[in-house]
């Protein structure tokens, strides 16, 4: 059996496709159904729903084979255990700095004052700033992150941004691009050499379907 890790969402609904072109198809909707691990036309493979933190774990541990996780995730869990074939160029975003519109973020950042900084991504926004010498304080959050500069929380905040609506909609500012985002193919290095034939197949097809795309 190859159990492959997905979160629901964008992840899920644009892995379709390359689930498509290795022949797997999943038999049920995953926001019809409450199951957590969903069959396929394939009786080898089936999917498991996880929360999209977790699947780098799931992976890394053997409670999948392989899982589909972004960039950003991957870095905050580091990646351990984990064999990475793939950029899937899926869910594709950025991981930004954004403050209050009227922050001056420059002259903050020039005075080398310490900033506050409120993200779900400490690991990342942790080595951006030592890498340009700022001083932060970080402030871990697990979502709604762009009310903390709005309360007074923290001066700015380290969050994805992928149209810049929920950023415009609560008056921040992008201020710094720290890096691309898009999905990782990841796999578990103990089913790589057990289980080689099939997940070789599953991966050189989507490999195939990224060279097409
Ligand atoms: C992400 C992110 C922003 C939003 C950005 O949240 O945290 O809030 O998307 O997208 P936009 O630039 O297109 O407006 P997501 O919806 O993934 O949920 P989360 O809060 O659980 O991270």
């Amino acid at each position: 059996m190859i159990t492959l890790a997905l979160s629901k969402g964008r992840i899920f609904e644009e892995t379709l496709p390359l689930l498509k072109a290795a022949g797997i198809q999943v038999l049920d909707d995953p926001e019809k159904t409450r199951k957590l691990i969903l069959a396929t036309n394939q009786p080898d493979v089936r999917v498991v729903l996880v929360r999209a933190t977790d699947v780098p774990t799931y992976v890394q541990y053997g409670g999948a084979d392989l899982g589909i996780t972004g960039l950003d995730t991957l870095l905050e869990h580091g990646g351990d255990g984990l064999y990475q074939p793939l950029d899937l160029q899926i869910a594709k975003c950025r991981i930004s700095v954004a403050v209050r519109e009227g922050f001056d973020y420059a002259a903050a950042v020039r005075q080398g004052s310490r900033l506050s900084v409120a993200t779900k991504y400490v690991g990342i926004a942790r080595e951006f700033f030592a890498t340009k010498g700022v001083h932060v304080d970080l402030i871990k959050l697990y979502g709604s992150m762009e009310l903390a500069p709005l309360t007074g929380l923290a001066d700015a905040i380290v969050d994805l941004v992928s149209t810049g609506n929920t950023l415009k909609a609560n008056h921040l500012v992008e201020v710094e691009h720290i890096m691309d985002i898009s999905s990782r193919l990841v796999v578990n290095q103990a089913s790589l050499k057990l289980k080689q034939v099939p997940l070789r197949r599953i991966i050189d097809a989507f490999a195939g379907a990224l060279e097409q795309a």
